[in-house]
């Protein structure tokens, strides 16, 4: 296994639409325990490939404290989606910043696991948050995006001013 390097916010690379993964083969496995490692070491609670300048549709995530629950979403797709829930929201390509975004309460989301099985997972709470906020990043889109103009100029700021100073 291998770290794999994060890209921030605002690097244009993060609004790449992710492919779908055509096969899960060898070479998405060896990504999807890649992107574990990255995520465990950051730490965060969940990572998507666009994040890591792959694009295709790979997110992992494990939201437990024991940090031994890793789920992986290949090729997800939201079924159904139901409510509004407003969550402070992270992001492991935005660092430092945290805001509210209103999301679906609760979703019904399938995939393929890493054996290239699919599944289908009702998910509320944390767990609904976060296969959001990580299919979005499949899109093309950063949580900041929800923010207001005035916001997401000064996050940009901040970050590019933080990437001058850590160079
Ligand atoms: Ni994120």
């Amino acid at each position: 296994m291998s770290l794999l390097n994060i890209i921030h916010y605002p690097d244009k690379r993060l609004h790449t639409v992710a492919k779908p993964v055509v096969a899960v083969d060898a070479r998405i496995q060896k990504l999807v325990a890649d992107m574990a490692q990255t995520m465990y070491a950051a730490p965060g609670i969940g990572l998507a490939a666009t994040q890591v300048d792959v694009h295709e549709q790979v997110i992992v995530i494990d939201i437990s404290e024991t940090r031994s629950d890793l789920r992986v979403f290949i090729n997800p797709q939201i079924l159904k989606a139901e409510g509004s829930s407003v969550h402070e929201e992270g992001c492991l390509s935005v660092p430092g910043i945290y805001d509210r975004v209103t999301r679906a309460e609760r979703i019904t989301v399938s995939a393929l696991n890493a054996e290239g099985e699919t599944f289908t997972l009702d998910a509320d709470e944390l767990l609904a948050v976060c296969i959001q906020h990580e299919m979005d990043h499949l899109k093309g889109k950063v949580f900041v995006e929800y923010l207001s103009p005035l916001k997401q100029t000064r996050i940009r700021n901040k970050l590019k001013k933080h990437l001058r100073e850590t160079m």
